[in-house]
C-alpha cells in the first residue's frame, strides 16, 4: 500500500448536475431564471427580501426531489476507506455529499438547510420556508436569513482550508467552472506548496491550465473511476 496522502477535494455545482440540480453558469447564464447577482448579494437581500427568501425557500424545497449520485457516493467511499487524510470542501449549498455518506464536509458557501441570524450570528438547522422577519431561535430577533455566503461576504472555514491546502499532497477540483474566488485560486495555493493537482470536470474550467492533469467528462463517471484507481494504488 502506498503511503497515506493528504488530499483536499473541492467540489462545485457540476458534481450535483447529474442529480438534477442546475449549475450556476449553464446555457443563458441564469440560475433557475435569475441572475446570480439578483439573488446572491447582500444588496439584493436588502432591496427585495421577499424575492431572495422565496428563491432560497424554493431551492431548499427542491432538495427533497433530488438524490446523491455516483460521484457523491464515491467521495464518501474514499473518506470511509480511511486510507488517506481527505478534506472535502464544497462550494455547493445542497446536502448531497452528506446524504451520499460523506462523514466530513466543509460548506464554504453555506448551506440551504441552515439559517443565519443577521443579529446574533447563530446558525440554526432549517428545513422549511423562511419568510422575511422570521425570528431567530437563539436570540428572538426577527432577523433570520438564508445561511448562504453572498457575493462580497467572506466564505466559511477559510483558515482550515488554507492550512489543509498548505500541507496537501494532492488537490482535486471537481465540477467547478473556476469562475469564483477564492475557491478558483485553491489550485495555485496547493501547487505553490508542492501538491499535485487534478481537475475532473465536464469541460476545461477557466483555470484548467493550472492543473498538472485534467480529465474531462461527467462527474458520475470520472469520480468513481478516480476513487477506484486511488484505492487500488
Ligand atoms: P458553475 O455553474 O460556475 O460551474 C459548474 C461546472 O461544472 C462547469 O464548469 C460545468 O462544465 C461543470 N459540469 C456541469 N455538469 C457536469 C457534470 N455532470 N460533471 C462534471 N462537471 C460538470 O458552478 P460553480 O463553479 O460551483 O456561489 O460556481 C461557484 C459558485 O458560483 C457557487 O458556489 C455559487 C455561484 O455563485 C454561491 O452561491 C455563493
Amino acid at each position: 500500500m502506498r503511503d497515506s496522502q493528504t488530499i483536499v477535494i473541492l467540489t462545485g455545482a457540476g458534481i450535483s448536475a447529474e442529480s438534477g440540480i442546475a449549475t450556476f453558469r449553464g446555457p443563458g447564464g441564469l440560475w433557475e431564471g435569475h441572475r446570480v447577482e439578483d439573488v446572491c448579494t447582500p444588496e439584493a437581500l436588502a432591496d427585495d427580501p421577499v424575492l431572495v427568501h422565496r428563491f432560497y425557500d424554493a431551492r431548499r424545497a427542491a432538495l427533497a426531489a433530488v438524490a446523491p449520485n455516483a460521484a457523491h457516493r464515491a467521495l464518501a467511499r474514499l473518506q470511509a476507506a480511511d486510507r488517506h487524510d481527505v478534506m472535502l470542501v464544497t462550494q455547493n449549498v445542497d446536502d448531497l455529499h452528506e446524504r451520499g455518506g460523506a462523514a466530513q464536509v466543509l460548506h464554504m458557501h453555506g448551506q440551504l438547510l441552515s439559517a443565519l441570524c443577521a443579529r446574533c450570528g447563530a446558525h440554526t438547522g432549517w428545513a422549511g420556508d423562511m419568510p422575511p422577519g422570521t425570528r431567530c431561535p437563539a436570540c428572538g430577533a426577527p432577523a433570520l436569513r438564508p445561511d448562504i455566503v453572498f457575493f462580497g461576504e467572506m466564505p466559511y472555514s477559510m483558515d482550515a482550508i488554507e492550512a489543509a491546502l498548505a500541507r496537501a499532497d494532492l488537490f482535486v477540483s471537481i465540477g467547478t467552472s473556476g469562475a469564483v474566488y477564492p475557491a478558483a485560486g485553491f489550485v495555485q495555493i496547493a501547487a505553490h506548496h508542492g501538491a499535485r493537482t487534478l481537475e475532473l470536470n465536464l469541460e476545461p474550467s477557466a483555470g484548467t491550465a493550472w492543473f498538472d492533469e485534467a480529465r474531462h467528462g461527467p462527474a458520475g463517471v470520472l469520480v468513481p473511476a478516480w476513487v477506484e484507481e486511488l484505492l487500488a494504488g
